[in-house]
């Protein structure tokens, strides 16, 4: 196990290189993290020292060091329709309402963003409930695939177990009430649990850091971002929170973490409680 304790230069570098690469500022106060989650690595990365350690990372054409210190300094926690309520809302209002833009041919598509998925219990809870709004009637007249849903995360070791869809007997357990269990997964080897193809080929994942342009991406209805801003200085989040902007849709929402709320940016979103949750609609 590396200890910084004896060298707090070492542990600034690190710091400085991990909020350079994905924006997530780690003080000195959170030593025992770098030391317990990149010790291995920097060790298996036969760098003698850490200015060498990040001059590798740096280097490296394939980016896989610099993904390995992603994948193990970003908090991936997650579980299936995290927070409950807003879920509701989601189910009862939301989703239908958009499903009558498609019903009603004011749309052709409707599309969904997951905004740092981490290993896809938020998109696939998304697909979840829309295969049940269909099958019971209340999609009537609209192909499934209408509605385009993308997860993107830093992480692609997340990444890799969301397009996988593959879940721990824990995982499974988070969040999701035994009728999706029952009815939309397999059970497989290893004790896991693996999504149905249909509901696992309504999401497309890809790996996109929260830094980077969105406007690639193209313009959605609704877009999650939830429960990473929350590691994001201030500046940052005005960043990040004005460009998701430019890719809702007028009218389209954005939905944050139930801790979480928006009170800047009143020029391009409204605060508005649907159904009991409070969500932030483009103007
Ligand atoms: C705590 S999880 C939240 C997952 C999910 N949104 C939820 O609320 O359950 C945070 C996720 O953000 C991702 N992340 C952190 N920094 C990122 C960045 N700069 N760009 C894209 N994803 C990032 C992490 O890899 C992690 O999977």
């Amino acid at each position: 196990m590396f200890d910084f304790s004896k060298n707090p230069s070492d542990l600034k570098l690190l710091s400085q290189y991990v909020a350079e690469a994905c924006c997530i500022h780690l003080g000195e106060d959170k030593r025992y993290l770098f030391e317990a989650r990149l010790g291995k690595i920097i060790a298996e990365s036969g760098a003698l020292d850490i200015p060498a350690f990040i001059r590798m990372a740096k280097a490296e054409h394939t980016g896989k060091l610099r993904d390995k210190i992603i994948d193990s300094m970003t908090t991936h926690e997650t579980y299936w329709f995290r927070d409950t309520r807003p879920w509701e809302s989601l189910e009862n209002t939301i989703l239908p309402e958009l499903g009558k833009l498609l019903q009603t041919g004011k749309k052709s598509r409707i599309r969904i963003l997951s905004a740092a998925c981490s290993s896809g219990q938020e998109p696939y809870s998304i697909a979840l409930i829309l295969h049940k709004l269909k099958t019971s009637g209340l999609l009537n007249g609209v192909n499934i695939s209408s509605f385009e849903i993308t997860g993107f995360d830093i992480s692609p070791g997340t990444l890799f177990l969301a397009s996988a869809g593959r879940y721990s007997q824990l995982e499974i357990s988070r969040g999701l009430p035994d009728y999706w269990k029952n009815n939309f997964f397999d059970s497989t080897p290893g004790n896991t649990w693996t999504l149905k193809p249909e509901i696992r080929s309504m999401v497309t994942f890809k790996k996109r850091n929260l830094q980077d342009d969105f406007m690639s991406l193209g313009v959605f209805d609704l877009v999650l971002c939830r429960n990473v801003a929350i590691y994001f200085e201030e500046d940052f989040k005005k960043d990040l929170f004005s460009r998701l902007g430019q890719i809702i849709a007028p009218n389209g929402l954005l939905m944050l973490g139930g801790t979480e709320s928006l009170l800047t940016h009143k020029h391009l979103f409204a605060a508005e409680n649907i159904s009991g949750s409070y969500f932030y609609r483009r103007n």
